[in-house]
């Protein structure tokens, strides 16, 4: 096997503060079924959101270098929270693709939007970090970005309220103030948010598009892939393990919790000690 086959054979790094990045994964084994897929959840350090950059910046560093004794031919951050903060210096530092899913979120957005009115709602790191605003701004000056930190969403998410009356409540407090606005078009900035989409589809009304970043951060890293020679041009094997998780902590609930998202069932999910790295 040449050096190119065997690196086209390795998986797919894909990393979040938990399980919000399953909804990412779920897209990149959609859409190009054939990769392989290294996740690691840091359930420990969860959440990400309401931590400072400093923080957030080593604690993706540390998940980078466990990624890299994996083998892994390219890195997907499926979380806001570090994409905002991390993103450059992990781009300055590995030596293998990385990409984010922010970038693909903004893209999606100004694609959508018909009045140039656009909502974004993430953790307050992300939304602290100002990147969404300057990613769209990039693409269309004249665009409106309103702007809104929903820290309550992950606990929800977290907690399995994905269709609860309390769930309904916090939604209509964070959401009024886009909605007076009027956008037409809403950015699902954290990757636990998709998991509530009808929740939130509910409030903001049939009018408002729902941008869920996953879709485009897949299509993206397939492009990627493609560019640089590093798709895998075949199903893996018989006894190759398509898919592995490691978490940091909880592997039982985070299993049950996987399930329930991926229709795939994962087998196991293995606890790893990530300070050591
Ligand atoms: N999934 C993370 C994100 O996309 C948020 C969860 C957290 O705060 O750790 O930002």
């Amino acid at each position: 096997m040449s050096e190119q086959e065997e690196m086209r054979d390795r998986p797919i790094g894909v990393f979040d503060s938990g399980v919000g990045g399953l909804t990412v994964a779920r897209e990149i084994m959609r859409q190009l079924p054939n990769e392989r897929i290294v996740y690691f959840g840091d359930t420990a350090r969860v959440p990400y959101g309401s931590k400072s950059p400093e923080t957030i910046v080593k604690f993706s560093r540390q998940i980078v270098r466990f990624l890299q004794t994996q083998d892994v031919k390219a890195i997907v951050i499926a979380c806001n929270s570090a994409s905002s903060c991390a993103v450059g210096a992990l781009e300055q530092e590995a030596d293998l693709p990385i990409i984010d899913v922010v970038r693909p979120g903004a893209k999606t957005a100004v694609g959508a939007t018909k009045n140039n009115k656009i909502g974004v709602i993430a953790t307050e790191a992300t939304i602290g970090s100002g990147i969404y605003s300057r990613y769209i701004k990039e693409q269309d000056p004249d665009a409106m970005v309103l702007s809104k930190a929903c820290p309550l969403f992950v606990p929800l998410v977290e907690e399995g309220l994905w269709e609860d009356p309390v769930t309904d409540e916090i939604a209509g407090r964070y959401l009024t103030e886009l909605i007076d606005v009027g956008i037409d078009t809403l950015i699902l900035g954290c990757t636990h948010y998709p998991i509530i989409r009808s929740t939130i589809g509910r409030i903001m009304g049939e009018g408002v598009t729902l941008v869920n970043p996953a879709y485009e951060t897949a299509r993206e890293l397939k492009r990627l892939l493609q560019e640089k020679g590093l798709e895998s041009g075949h199903r893996p094997g018989l006894g190759t393990e398509l898919y592995r998780f490691f978490v940091s902590d909880a592997a039982d609930k985070f299993q049950k919790f996987a399930n329930s998202i991926l229709t795939y069932g994962i087998l196991s999910a293995k606890v790893i000690n990530i300070d050591e790295y």
